[in-house]
């Protein structure tokens, strides 16, 4: 019933041209959903007509993903060809970046990754759903040599037919412009935290300048983020009023006034969603009755700063507060 076939959905296009779904599945479950629940949302996602998803290590969930794609390849319901399959080495992984897309390639059975991303541009380590108040005592500030270190090991990886295209995350415009001249594969995708009340402007107009293309993470707010996440001066981009009168002049969730926007706008989101009907209705959002200029201005107009990602858990020993991992003052 819940079916949107994949060749109506809109393309975006990857730097070296060739075409990709605008819209993707997040697969991180936020410590709420575990390892069956997001992997059951992704066969049914494909089932559903989504084509792209947004894997990665640290999620502890890609060997049951990896059950899923198995079976709709042995079923028929996909080719591996058909499918865009993104995965990130964590930050524990650094200098061993074969070994860690080796295991994701293994464990999503897969063959080989459409992408790979360097999900953090250091190798600060935390343990997975540790307090933010966590410190790691080898954690340190970003360095263009650790940094180009890893990437190389990607370009390596690359130049093996192991990975189709290099991305990374988190980045900041000053990371940017200290590494992109290094790099000789240049990074297809960079995926960044963007949704309505944050929608990073300038990082965003200087990863489109830079022909790469943004992928925007936590598309609708990441209501659901996991409880340790959620500070006081969070804003709720689902709750604004400007994105519940969109949303009642469609007839449909402000979520899905948020993904509209991320496509009109010009990234590519991922959103997730465990709930069958959701995750339809963001996909078919990318299909039918756009969002007006007029709703597209309104929008643009709801920036909060409300960064939800602040990564307290990567500071080092020194760094006066989060905004320290983000180049801000
Ligand atoms: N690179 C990075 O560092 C990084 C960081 C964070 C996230 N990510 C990626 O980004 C993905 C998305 O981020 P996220 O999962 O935190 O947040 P999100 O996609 O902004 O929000 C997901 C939540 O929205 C709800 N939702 C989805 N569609 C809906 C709809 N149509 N109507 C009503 N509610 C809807 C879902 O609930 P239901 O399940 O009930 O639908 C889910 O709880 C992640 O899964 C991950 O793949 C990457």
């Amino acid at each position: 019933m819940y079916f949107v076939d994949p060749a109506i959905v809109p393309k975006k296009q990857l730097p070296n041209g060739e075409e990709i779904p605008c819209i993707g599945l997040g697969t991180f479950g936020s410590d709420r959903f575990d390892a069956d629940k997001v992997s059951a949302a992704v066969a049914g996602a494909i089932k559903t007509g989504y084509r792209l998803f947004d894997c990665a290590a640290c999620y502890g969930n890609e060997s049951s993903i990896g059950k899923v794609f198995k079976a709709a390849f042995d079923e028929g319901t996909v080719s591996r060809g058909e499918l865009f399959i993104v995965s990130k080495v964590w930050n524990d992984m650094h200098e061993r970046v074969e070994e860690a897309c080796k295991k994701s390639i293994a464990d999503l059975q897969c063959s080989y990754l459409d992408m790979y991303i360097i999900h953090w541009p250091f190798p600060n380590y935390h343990a997975p759903g540790c307090n933010v108040d966590a410190r790691n005592p080898e954690s340190r500030p970003f360095s263009v040599a650790e940094f180009v270190n890893t990437y190389r090991q990607c370009e390596r990886l690359h130049a093996q037919g192991l990975i189709r295209h290099i991305g990374v995350s988190n980045m900041t415009i000053k990371k940017l412009e200290a590494v992109l001249h290094l790099l000789v594969i240049k990074p297809s995708a960079c995926e960044i935290e963007l949704h309505p009340c944050f929608q990073q402007q300038a990082l965003f107009d200087y990863i489109v300048e830079k022909n790469i293309l943004p992928i925007g993470y936590m598309p609708i707010g990441s209501p659901k983020r996991p409880e340790r996440d959620i500070m006081p001066e969070d804003v709720a981009d689902i709750e604004m009023p400007e994105m519940k009168q969109i949303a009642a002049a469609h007839g449909i969730h402000p979520a899905v006034v948020a993904i509209k926007w991320a496509v009109q706008r010009g990234q590519l989101p991922i959103p997730f969603s465990v709930t069958e009907k959701n995750y339809y209705m963001n996909l078919l959002a990318t299909t039918v009755d756009p969002l007006t200029d007029e709703e597209m201005a309104l929008i643009s107009t709801l920036e909060r700063g409300n960064r939800l990602v602040k990564g307290h858990v990567f500071l080092w020993e020194g760094a006066k507060d989060y905004h320290a991992l983000w180049d801000e003052e």
